[in-house]
Protein backbone atom coordinates (compact mmCIF):
# COMPACT_ATOMS: atom_id res chain seq x y z
CA UNK A 1 0.00 0.00 0.00
CA UNK A 2 0.98 3.60 -0.48
CA UNK A 3 1.58 6.23 2.46
CA UNK A 4 -1.56 8.08 2.06
CA UNK A 5 -4.90 6.43 3.78
CA UNK A 6 -8.04 9.12 3.81
CA UNK A 7 -10.45 8.62 6.21
CA UNK A 8 -14.32 9.58 5.46
CA UNK A 9 -16.24 10.49 9.17
CA UNK A 10 -13.30 11.04 10.71
CA UNK A 11 -15.20 13.47 12.85
CA UNK A 12 -17.53 10.37 13.84
CA UNK A 13 -17.53 8.43 17.12
CA UNK A 14 -15.90 5.86 15.04
CA UNK A 15 -13.81 7.78 12.54
CA UNK A 16 -12.06 9.33 15.79
CA UNK A 17 -10.68 6.35 17.08
CA UNK A 18 -10.06 4.81 13.37
CA UNK A 19 -7.60 7.58 12.60
CA UNK A 20 -6.33 7.45 15.83
CA UNK A 21 -5.16 3.53 14.94
CA UNK A 22 -3.90 4.74 11.79
CA UNK A 23 -1.66 7.49 13.04
CA UNK A 24 0.16 5.11 15.18
CA UNK A 25 1.46 3.42 11.43
CA UNK A 26 3.57 5.33 9.24
CA UNK A 27 1.21 6.34 7.32
CA UNK A 28 -0.20 9.81 6.36
CA UNK A 29 -3.38 10.34 7.53
CA UNK A 30 -6.19 12.13 6.00
CA UNK A 31 -10.00 13.10 7.39
CA UNK A 32 -12.49 13.76 4.70
CA UNK A 33 -15.82 15.67 6.92
CA UNK A 34 -17.17 18.74 6.90
CA UNK A 35 -16.53 19.41 10.24
CA UNK A 36 -13.34 18.85 10.64
CA UNK A 37 -10.41 20.82 11.93
CA UNK A 38 -7.85 19.23 9.74
CA UNK A 39 -6.52 20.15 6.19
CA UNK A 40 -9.03 18.33 4.35
CA UNK A 41 -12.56 19.74 4.99
CA UNK A 42 -15.17 18.88 2.59
CA UNK A 43 -18.47 17.97 2.18
CA UNK A 44 -19.15 14.04 0.21
CA UNK A 45 -22.94 15.13 -0.48
CA UNK A 46 -22.13 18.75 -2.46
CA UNK A 47 -18.42 16.60 -3.74
CA UNK A 48 -16.82 19.64 -2.25
CA UNK A 49 -13.18 18.99 -1.11
CA UNK A 50 -12.95 15.45 -2.44
CA UNK A 51 -10.76 15.61 -5.27
CA UNK A 52 -8.08 17.34 -3.15
CA UNK A 53 -8.43 14.96 -0.16
CA UNK A 54 -8.68 11.59 -2.40
CA UNK A 55 -5.67 12.78 -4.32
CA UNK A 56 -2.49 10.71 -4.19
CA UNK A 57 -4.59 8.43 -1.49
CA UNK A 58 -3.89 4.68 -2.10
CA UNK A 59 -6.71 3.43 0.56
CA UNK A 60 -9.45 5.11 1.87
CA UNK A 61 -11.97 4.17 4.94
CA UNK A 62 -15.14 5.13 4.09
CA UNK A 63 -17.13 6.04 7.33
CA UNK A 64 -19.04 8.81 6.43
CA UNK A 65 -22.70 8.46 7.39
CA UNK A 66 -25.97 10.87 7.86
CA UNK A 67 -28.39 8.87 9.05
CA UNK A 68 -31.26 8.14 8.10
CA UNK A 69 -29.13 7.66 5.33
CA UNK A 70 -31.31 9.81 2.39
CA UNK A 71 -27.91 11.42 0.66
CA UNK A 72 -25.50 8.56 1.63
CA UNK A 73 -25.86 7.26 -1.88
CA UNK A 74 -25.17 9.97 -3.74
CA UNK A 75 -22.23 10.40 -0.81
CA UNK A 76 -20.51 7.18 -2.08
CA UNK A 77 -21.14 7.84 -5.47
CA UNK A 78 -18.94 11.19 -5.04
CA UNK A 79 -15.94 9.66 -3.52
CA UNK A 80 -15.74 6.53 -5.42
CA UNK A 81 -15.64 8.90 -8.60
CA UNK A 82 -12.88 10.59 -7.15
CA UNK A 83 -10.63 8.09 -6.41
CA UNK A 84 -7.88 6.93 -8.81
CA UNK A 85 -7.52 2.98 -10.04
CA UNK A 86 -6.37 0.50 -7.86
CA UNK A 87 -7.61 2.65 -4.25
CA UNK A 88 -8.58 0.27 -1.94
CA UNK A 89 -12.08 1.12 -0.43
CA UNK A 90 -12.49 -0.15 3.18
CA UNK A 91 -16.50 -0.04 3.59
CA UNK A 92 -18.00 -0.12 7.10
CA UNK A 93 -21.01 -1.39 7.01
CA UNK A 94 -24.03 -3.25 8.95
CA UNK A 95 -25.25 -6.97 9.72
CA UNK A 96 -27.74 -8.37 8.05
CA UNK A 97 -28.30 -5.62 5.24
CA UNK A 98 -28.70 -8.05 2.50
CA UNK A 99 -31.88 -8.91 3.64
CA UNK A 100 -33.81 -6.31 6.65
CA UNK A 101 -35.71 -4.09 4.81
CA UNK A 102 -35.17 -1.02 7.56
CA UNK A 103 -34.47 1.71 5.52
CA UNK A 104 -31.52 3.26 6.73
CA UNK A 105 -29.94 -0.65 6.20
CA UNK A 106 -30.63 -0.80 2.58
CA UNK A 107 -29.55 2.23 2.47
CA UNK A 108 -26.01 0.80 3.18
CA UNK A 109 -26.41 -2.12 1.35
CA UNK A 110 -26.77 0.56 -1.72
CA UNK A 111 -24.07 1.80 -0.67
CA UNK A 112 -22.09 -1.75 -0.55
CA UNK A 113 -22.91 -2.39 -4.10
CA UNK A 114 -21.83 0.91 -5.56
CA UNK A 115 -18.53 -0.42 -4.12
CA UNK A 116 -18.77 -3.70 -5.23
CA UNK A 117 -19.49 -2.54 -8.78
CA UNK A 118 -17.06 0.07 -8.94
CA UNK A 119 -14.02 -1.75 -10.13
CA UNK A 120 -11.88 -0.74 -7.42
CA UNK A 121 -10.07 -3.62 -5.06
CA UNK A 122 -12.13 -3.32 -1.66
CA UNK A 123 -13.04 -4.84 1.94
CA UNK A 124 -16.74 -4.62 3.41
CA UNK A 125 -17.13 -5.32 7.35
CA UNK A 126 -20.22 -5.60 8.64
CA UNK A 127 -21.26 -4.81 12.29
CA UNK A 128 -23.63 -4.96 14.79
CA UNK A 129 -24.56 -2.17 16.68
CA UNK A 130 -21.90 0.26 18.65
CA UNK A 131 -22.84 0.43 22.01
CA UNK A 132 -22.91 4.17 22.06
CA UNK A 133 -26.01 3.99 19.50
CA UNK A 134 -27.35 1.03 21.82
CA UNK A 135 -27.12 3.51 25.32
CA UNK A 136 -28.29 6.67 22.99
CA UNK A 137 -30.91 4.22 22.35
CA UNK A 138 -31.97 3.53 25.62
CA UNK A 139 -31.30 6.87 26.97
CA UNK A 140 -34.23 8.20 24.19
CA UNK A 141 -36.73 5.28 25.74
CA UNK A 142 -36.09 6.15 28.93
CA UNK A 143 -37.42 9.39 29.22
CA UNK A 144 -40.61 8.05 29.42
CA UNK A 145 -42.14 6.96 32.83
CA UNK A 146 -43.13 3.68 31.74
CA UNK A 147 -40.39 2.88 28.91
CA UNK A 148 -41.72 1.52 26.21
CA UNK A 149 -39.43 -1.29 24.21
CA UNK A 150 -40.83 -3.36 21.08
CA UNK A 151 -41.16 -7.29 22.02
CA UNK A 152 -38.64 -9.45 20.77
CA UNK A 153 -36.12 -7.07 19.52
CA UNK A 154 -32.58 -8.14 20.13
CA UNK A 155 -28.98 -6.52 20.04
CA UNK A 156 -25.41 -7.29 19.77
CA UNK A 157 -23.58 -4.86 20.92
CA UNK A 158 -19.96 -3.92 20.26
CA UNK A 159 -17.63 -1.72 21.32
CA UNK A 160 -16.06 1.02 18.90
CA UNK A 161 -12.70 1.01 19.72
CA UNK A 162 -13.16 -2.94 18.87
CA UNK A 163 -14.56 -2.23 15.26
CA UNK A 164 -12.18 1.11 14.71
CA UNK A 165 -8.96 -1.67 15.88
CA UNK A 166 -10.45 -4.18 12.88
CA UNK A 167 -10.78 -1.36 10.47
CA UNK A 168 -7.06 -0.38 10.88
CA UNK A 169 -6.07 -3.97 10.53
CA UNK A 170 -8.32 -4.02 7.25
CA UNK A 171 -7.16 -0.93 5.78
CA UNK A 172 -3.24 -1.75 5.91
CA UNK A 173 -3.65 -4.90 4.62
CA UNK A 174 -4.91 -6.43 1.55
CA UNK A 175 -8.34 -6.06 -0.75
CA UNK A 176 -10.09 -8.82 1.13
CA UNK A 177 -13.95 -8.23 -0.13
CA UNK A 178 -16.66 -8.90 2.28
CA UNK A 179 -14.88 -10.39 5.42
CA UNK A 180 -16.57 -12.26 8.30
CA UNK A 181 -19.80 -10.38 10.17
CA UNK A 182 -18.51 -8.67 13.40
CA UNK A 183 -20.61 -8.78 16.51
CA UNK A 184 -20.80 -8.44 19.91
CA UNK A 185 -20.24 -10.53 22.68
CA UNK A 186 -23.30 -11.30 23.70
CA UNK A 187 -27.09 -10.83 22.52
CA UNK A 188 -29.04 -8.60 24.53
CA UNK A 189 -33.00 -8.16 24.37
CA UNK A 190 -34.11 -4.51 24.09
CA UNK A 191 -35.41 -4.89 27.62
CA UNK A 192 -32.17 -6.03 28.76
CA UNK A 193 -30.29 -3.04 27.31
CA UNK A 194 -33.07 -0.19 28.93
CA UNK A 195 -32.67 -2.29 32.38
CA UNK A 196 -28.70 -2.27 32.22
CA UNK A 197 -28.71 1.35 31.22
CA UNK A 198 -30.82 2.41 34.09
CA UNK A 199 -28.93 0.83 36.55
CA UNK A 200 -25.91 2.08 34.90
CA UNK A 201 -27.68 5.09 35.68
CA UNK A 202 -29.15 4.36 39.18
CA UNK A 203 -32.45 4.31 38.33
CA UNK A 204 -35.38 2.37 37.78
CA UNK A 205 -38.45 2.42 35.82
CA UNK A 206 -41.34 -0.12 34.26
CA UNK A 207 -40.46 -1.26 31.06
CA UNK A 208 -43.09 -2.52 28.88
CA UNK A 209 -42.68 -4.86 26.01
CA UNK A 210 -45.06 -3.42 22.55
CA UNK A 211 -46.06 -5.79 19.78
CA UNK A 212 -44.62 -3.68 16.88
CA UNK A 213 -46.34 -4.86 13.50
CA UNK A 214 -45.08 -4.71 10.05
CA UNK A 215 -42.17 -6.25 8.02
CA UNK A 216 -39.15 -4.23 9.68
CA UNK A 217 -40.47 -4.62 13.37
CA UNK A 218 -40.39 -8.54 12.02
CA UNK A 219 -37.41 -9.09 10.30
CA UNK A 220 -36.10 -7.25 13.86
CA UNK A 221 -37.32 -10.03 15.70
CA UNK A 222 -36.28 -12.69 13.14
CA UNK A 223 -32.75 -11.20 14.39
CA UNK A 224 -31.15 -10.32 10.75
CA UNK A 225 -29.16 -7.48 12.84
CA UNK A 226 -27.35 -10.02 14.96
CA UNK A 227 -24.68 -12.42 14.29
CA UNK A 228 -24.61 -15.04 16.89
CA UNK A 229 -21.88 -16.94 15.26
CA UNK A 230 -19.00 -13.77 15.16
CA UNK A 231 -19.60 -12.81 18.25
CA UNK A 232 -15.95 -11.75 18.63
CA UNK A 233 -16.64 -8.61 20.71
CA UNK A 234 -14.88 -8.84 24.22
CA UNK A 235 -16.34 -5.69 26.12
CA UNK A 236 -19.81 -6.67 27.22
CA UNK A 237 -22.70 -3.63 26.90
CA UNK A 238 -22.63 -3.67 31.33
CA UNK A 239 -18.59 -3.03 30.63
CA UNK A 240 -18.74 0.04 28.43
CA UNK A 241 -21.50 1.37 30.65
CA UNK A 242 -19.06 0.95 34.33
CA UNK A 243 -16.81 3.68 32.19
CA UNK A 244 -19.47 5.95 32.31
CA UNK A 245 -23.16 6.36 30.42
CA UNK A 246 -21.70 8.80 27.90
CA UNK A 247 -24.00 11.76 26.55
CA UNK A 248 -23.70 11.06 22.68
CA UNK A 249 -27.23 11.59 21.34
CA UNK A 250 -27.80 9.56 18.28
CA UNK A 251 -31.02 11.10 18.24
CA UNK A 252 -30.36 14.59 18.43
CA UNK A 253 -28.00 14.42 15.64
CA UNK A 254 -29.99 12.63 13.04
N1 LIG B 1 -23.78 3.35 15.09
C1 LIG B 1 -23.82 2.03 14.92
O1 LIG B 1 -24.32 1.27 15.76
C2 LIG B 1 -23.19 1.44 13.67
C3 LIG B 1 -23.12 0.05 13.50
C4 LIG B 1 -22.50 -0.48 12.35
C5 LIG B 1 -21.99 0.39 11.39
N2 LIG B 1 -22.10 1.74 11.59
C6 LIG B 1 -21.55 2.64 10.57
O2 LIG B 1 -20.38 3.25 11.11
C7 LIG B 1 -20.18 4.53 10.48
C8 LIG B 1 -19.84 5.57 11.52
O3 LIG B 1 -20.84 5.62 12.48
P1 LIG B 1 -20.71 6.55 13.76
O4 LIG B 1 -21.58 5.92 14.77
O5 LIG B 1 -19.28 6.85 14.08
O6 LIG B 1 -21.45 7.85 13.20
P2 LIG B 1 -21.24 9.40 13.54
O7 LIG B 1 -20.60 9.58 14.87
O8 LIG B 1 -22.57 10.04 13.31
O9 LIG B 1 -20.22 9.88 12.40
C9 LIG B 1 -20.63 10.14 11.09
C10 LIG B 1 -19.51 10.82 10.36
O10 LIG B 1 -19.93 11.10 9.02
C11 LIG B 1 -19.51 12.42 8.69
N3 LIG B 1 -20.36 12.94 7.63
C12 LIG B 1 -21.72 13.01 7.62
N4 LIG B 1 -22.13 13.59 6.48
C13 LIG B 1 -21.01 13.90 5.75
C14 LIG B 1 -20.79 14.52 4.50
N5 LIG B 1 -21.80 14.97 3.73
N6 LIG B 1 -19.51 14.67 4.07
C15 LIG B 1 -18.47 14.24 4.83
N7 LIG B 1 -18.63 13.64 6.03
C16 LIG B 1 -19.89 13.49 6.49
C17 LIG B 1 -19.67 13.18 10.01
O11 LIG B 1 -18.84 14.32 10.04
P3 LIG B 1 -19.32 15.83 9.85
O12 LIG B 1 -20.64 15.96 10.56
O13 LIG B 1 -18.19 16.59 10.45
O14 LIG B 1 -19.43 15.98 8.37
C18 LIG B 1 -19.11 12.17 10.99
O15 LIG B 1 -17.70 12.25 11.02
C19 LIG B 1 -21.45 4.79 9.66
O16 LIG B 1 -21.18 4.52 8.31
C20 LIG B 1 -22.46 3.79 10.21
O17 LIG B 1 -23.42 3.40 9.24
C21 LIG B 1 -22.66 2.27 12.69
Amino acid sequence: MNGTILVTGGTGLLGRQVIAELQRTDQEVRDLSRSTQGPYRGDLVTGEGVTRAAEGAGTVVHLASKPPGKTDVQATRNLLKALKPGTHVVYISIVGVDRHPYSYYQVKRACEDLVEASGLPYTILRTTQFHDFMASLARSVARSPIVPVPAGWASQPIAIPEVAAQLAALAMGDPAGLVADMGGPQVLTLREIVELYLTAEGRHKPIVELNVPGKVSAAFRAGYQLAPQHAVGRITFEEFLKGGVPSTSYFRKA
